[in-house]
């Protein structure tokens, strides 16, 4: 990456970072997003998360993935596990596909949306 480029980068998230603060204090919710479209998106067909996952809140019951119920993810682990994936791991052999990446269909908000919807229906 070019210097500047990562000047500019590292700003921006700090920027960023700034900007969630604000929302914060501002007493927005801890996990930002809709959590109704984030249901939605969770068992819609095409994300799979469901098959993968077992989570009380939509009645599934996956096992490739962790019970949602017991690991209780935080927000930011949720946002960065679906954007990025999890490698196939020792303890998964399937891993998790990213979500957001290059290749990503899903945009920012609506993983946002998801995380909401993940870490509102685990930390009850
Ligand atoms: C192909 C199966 C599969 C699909 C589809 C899938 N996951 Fe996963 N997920 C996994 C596996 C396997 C892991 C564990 C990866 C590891 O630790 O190496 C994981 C990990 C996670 C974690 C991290 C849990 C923790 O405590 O560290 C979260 C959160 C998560 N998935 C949410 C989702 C959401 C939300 C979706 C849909 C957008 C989704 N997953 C779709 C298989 C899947």
């Amino acid at each position: 990456m070019d210097p500047k480029k990562a000047v500019g980068f590292a700003a921006g998230a700090v920027a960023a970072g700034l900007a969630g603060a604000g929302l914060a204090v501002a007493g927005a919710p801890a996990a930002p997003g809709n959590t109704a479209i984030g249901k939605e998106l969770f068992v819609r067909s095409g994300l799979f998360c469901a098959s993968c996952h077992t989570l009380k809140a939509v009645g599934s019951t996956g096992r490739d993935g962790q019970n949602l119920d017991e690991a209780r993810p935080s927000y930011a682990t949720i946002v960065e596990v679906v954007t990025k994936g999890r490698n196939p791991s020792r303890r998964w052999p399937t891993g998790m596909p990213g979500y957001g990446g290059p290749h990503g269909e899903v945009p920012k908000a609506e993983i946002d949306d998801i995380a909401a919807f993940v870490y509102t229906a685990t930390h009850k």
